[in-house]
């Protein structure tokens, strides 16, 4: 079943709302609880379905997890943990990545863990091979069976290793985080990334005991200790909700204020939407995000890991870049199949060509390799209204946003993939007087 909503676009989105804690850090924060001896409190945790899935997967496995929704605020108690059932695992594990970070803890309290088939966003191949290479360099046995990935940690524990990675994946630098921590001896993480959220975790792992020191060369360094305790945490906020509307309020001549938008970690997209011609004000509590009027700016973009331009902002802006006036161009080199969702935008009128070439600075992993990794985006070009299919978390609401912008009435749908990672986000679009109700469920 899919829900379907109606979007009355061609209104400026105007008001204020606000985003709490980083779905890409909550649920790390929630898995590290696995690793201490006593209880963890987190705060400012958004009510997101990927939140409500760690939940469930920690509850399988014994942590005892309480979430106050109003106030934000979730206590984990570990003291309890137990093996869980792998049908049990797998009927949880289909709709996001997260089950894998569980292996290094699991491996520390139980010596096994299970890798059930992953789920996240369908942006391109998205495989795990940095994290089961890392896992076995600790020394875990990792055995691909076909109902998924099986590991076990030898007789006397995880090792402590030197991992050089090829792409500072974030995951892959989490998964050696939270494995190292409680490995024995030094670990050594080369080329790793070093993404706000990442920080945020090494904050929470400190907090916890563990000893980590990051070099500015992308070097970790992690000294194992033999024991962990709980932490008390309030998770930064998410950079990405809050660029998300940041590009809304340009796309529909609009002028958000995001409560919680916290400029340190938005350094890149700001001085971008600068460029654009989009205009901010920053204070203490967030930062308003406003189309100043007058026609917006085409520009190039490369999307990159840490500091660079972040992926994720990638689409919401591509979106107001079909407002501006000029070509645009797009490189994106973090992911191989990040342009599906602009097949909709063409629907709406957008002109978007997608090329196989690097069209930027840098040549990157997927030049030589057949992805429709580079976008032209040639505007302004008025968007009209149509009827949609979200195709997944960062591109679906993007779509939301273009319907917003467009004159007439969309119908989009598979709007339920949005609440993965944008909390409320049908209350927040009313709170800026969009015009959206449900109208209805498929079957899919
Ligand atoms: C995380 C974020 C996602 C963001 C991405 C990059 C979460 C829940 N998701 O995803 O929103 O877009 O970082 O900032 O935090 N790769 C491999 N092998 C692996 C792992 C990754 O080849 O084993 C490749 C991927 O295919 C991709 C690149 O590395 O091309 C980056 O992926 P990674 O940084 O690991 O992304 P995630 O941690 O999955």
């Amino acid at each position: 079943m899919t829900s379907i909503l109606r979007v009355e676009g061609g209104h400026p989105l105007t008001g204020t709302i606000v985003v709490r804690g980083a779905k890409n850090f909550v649920p790390k924060a929630m898995v590290a609880s696995l690793l201490g001896n006593s209880p963890s409190e987190l705060s400012n945790v958004p009510l997101i379905r990927d939140v409500d899935l760690v939940s469930d997967l920690l509850r399988l496995h014994g942590v005892e997890v309480e979430f106050d929704h109003k106030r934000g605020v979730m206590s984990l108690d570990p003291r309890n943990v137990t093996r869980a059932q792998r049908s049990d695992i797998d009927a949880l594990g289909g709709a996001s990545r997260i089950p894998i970070l569980f292996c290094g803890p699991l491996l520390h309290q139980l010596n096994e863990a299970f890798i059930p088939e992953l789920g996240g966003c369908n942006i391109g191949g998205r495989p795990i091979d940095f994290h089961l290479e890392i896992l076995r360099s600790f020394g875990a046995d990792v055995d691909k069976r076909p109902d998924g990935v099986h590991i076990t940690s030898p007789t006397g524990g995880l090792q402590g290793t030197v991992i050089d990675l090829p792409f500072p994946s974030v995951g892959a630098t989490e998964q050696t985080l939270l494995t190292a921590v409680r490995a024995e001896g030094r670990t050594i993480l080369r080329g790793a990334a070093v993404e706000p959220e990442i920080m945020d975790l090494i904050n929470v792992l400190q907090k916890m005991g563990a000893i980590i020191s990051v070099d500015t060369d992308r070097t970790i360094r992690i000294e194992g200790v033999e024991e962990l305790q709980g932490y008390s945490h309030t998770a930064l906020p998410d950079r990405i909700e809050a660029a998300s509307w940041g590009a809304a309020a340009l796309a529909t001549r609009g002028d958000i204020y995001v409560k919680g938008a916290h400029q340190p970690d938005m350094t890149t997209f700001l001085n971008t939407y600068r460029k654009v011609g989009g205009a901010f004000d920053i204070d203490t509590e967030g930062i308003r995000f406003y189309h100043p009027g007058g026609a917006l700016k085409s520009i190039a973009l490369e999307t990159a890991v840490h500091p660079g331009f972040m992926t994720d902002w990638q689409q919401p802006l591509v979106v107001a870049l079909t407002q501006a006036q000029g070509l645009s161009i797009v490189h994106e080199t973090v992911y191989e199949n990040r342009f599906g969702f602009t097949q909709a935008l063409r629907q709406m009128g957008a002109n978007i060509q997608v090329f196989k070439e690097c069209l930027g600075a840098t040549p990157c992993r997927f030049g030589q390799r057949n992805f429709l990794h580079s976008a032209a985006i040639s505007g302004p070009t008025p968007l009209h209204a149509a009827d949609i299919t979200v195709p997944d978390l960062r591109g679906g609401f993007s779509h939301l946003i273009a319907a917003l912008a467009a004159e007439g009435v969309s119908r989009v749908s598979g709007i339920d993939v949005i609440a993965r990672g944008y909390e409320h986000f049908t209350i927040k679009l009313r709170q800026l007087d969009a015009r959206v109700e449900y109208i209805g469920s498929i079957v899919q």
